[in-house]
């Protein structure tokens, strides 16, 4: 059965619903046969028994399982090709992994992560890669965390009125830098970079200060209307999820980020333009001249198709990678194609693949998906913030799109 509200079987209820929770992977009881599968392809089709009794037995001794370099990078790969919200799993294969397991303290996160936010930027053609440190001990603890969410953000300041200026999706984050004492510019703005917070094995958060530059950004542009440029509107150049958890063999790495590369609906149709984050549609109908007493003047959809204009024109002139939604649309469907020819039933989230803006005009929407449990994969994990929360409770997170 899909899980998509629109393909559902007839007689069914056509009315959207919640999907289930999924059971996460190993949390009861370790599948190891389920958490070892993957290994297989890691080792040309089979799995030496020899090499599965070392990693069984290292997990049922409470370690992480003693994956070699290859074989985890292998696990991101597939992590990636697993994972049912993202639209862009074509090119899994192309995901580089840095084996940092070694590392645990803020200071040392800290410092790959700034390699890892270089690099992915330096040049614009943008290549993904996944760096892994170090699980949790085996004695128990949190293990190391970064606490933003991605790697590149900006901050969300509660205005007296009520109102956010920034990205509302930050504030809480951007609450607590403060705490930690960060100092917002002396005039704060729309669009000022977040400093990152990490903590180590002891669980204690450390203010990393970000230094100027370090961030890639465009300034958003259209090319036919002059005055778009006024908007100062901007993004930064990667998306780069520092927040999730990177389950593989029967292991939860707790700081794991990896990047890909934006898809422009996302800047374009949400992060700009939901009411909840940086709201601009009316903003931009207005510039345009638009009617918008009445929701049958369609001013949001061609405000929303501007701004998506501006979001493809400006990357693509700035030389920063970034795919249109019909062409991610296209390639989603060419990775389908050719797991079904290798035999392999893609997981996916359809209210996740279909792009937030002329979803029908995309052959995804047409395409029933179905959601089911995968190992090794990414996960939702609770925020640091929300660790005195009791465990299992509902998170906004998890359920809603962002
Ligand atoms: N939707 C998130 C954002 O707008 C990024 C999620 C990951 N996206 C990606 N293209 N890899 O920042």
């Amino acid at each position: 059965m899909s899980s998509c509200p629109f393909h559902a079987p007839a007689g069914e209820t056509t009315a959207p619903s919640a999907a289930p929770p999924l059971p996460l992977p190993g949390d009861a009881a370790l599948d190891l046969d389920a958490e070892l599968a993957f290994l297989r392809e890691a080792h040309r089709g089979v799995l030496p028994a020899v090499r599965r009794a070392e990693l069984a037995s290292a997990l049922a001794a409470g370690s992480p399982a003693p994956l070699s370099s290859a074989e985890l990078t292998w696990a991101g790969r597939i992590a990636w090709r697993n994972h049912a919200r993202c639209i862009g799993r074509l090119h899994w294969r192309s995901l580089v992994v840095e084996d940092c397991r070694d590392l645990s303290s803020a200071a040392d996160l800290a410092d790959r992560l700034r390699e890892h936010l270089r690099v992915v930027q330096e040049s614009g053609t943008v290549k993904s890669i996944l760096t892994v440190f170090a699980p949790p001990s085996r004695r128990g603890g949190p293990g190391p965390r970064i606490w933003n969410p991605q790697l590149c953000g900006y901050a969300g300041y509660r205005q007296t009125d009520g109102s956010v200026l920034g990205d509302p999706a930050n504030e809480r984050l951007t609450a607590f830098a403060c705490r930690l004492g960060w100092r917002p510019p002396r005039q704060p703005g729309a669009f000022d970079l977040l400093p990152w917070i990490i903590s180590g094995p002891d669980g204690k958060p450390h203010l990393i200060p970000l230094a100027d530059g370090a961030v890639r950004e465009v300034r958003l542009r259209h090319p036919r209307l002059s005055w778009f440029e006024e908007l100062g509107l901007r993004w930064y150049a990667v998306p780069i999820i520092s927040g999730m958890r990177f389950r593989a063999a029967g292991t939860d790495f707790t700081a794991a980020p990896f990047n890909g590369w934006y898809m422009g609906t996302e800047i374009g149709a949400r992060n700009l333009a939901d009411p909840h984050r940086y709201h601009q549609l009316p903003r931009i109908a207005e510039r345009l001249g638009l009617d918008t007493s009445t929701p049958r003047s369609l001013w949001k959809d061609r405000a929303l198709l501007e701004l998506n204009e501006a979001v493809l024109h400006s990357y693509a002139a700035e030389g920063v990678k970034l795919v249109d939604h019909h062409t991610a649309s296209d390639e989603f469907m060419r990775f389908l194609a050719r797991e079904k020819n290798l035999g392999r039933e893609v997981s996916a989230r359809w209210d996740w693949i279909v792009p937030p803006m002329s979803g029908a005009a995309t052959a995804v929407f047409h395409t029933p998906l179905r959601e089911f449990p995968s190992t090794p994969d990414f996960h939702a994990q609770p925020s640091p913030f929300d660790a005195s929360a009791p465990q299992g409770c509902p998170n906004q997170k998890e359920s809603s799109r962002s």
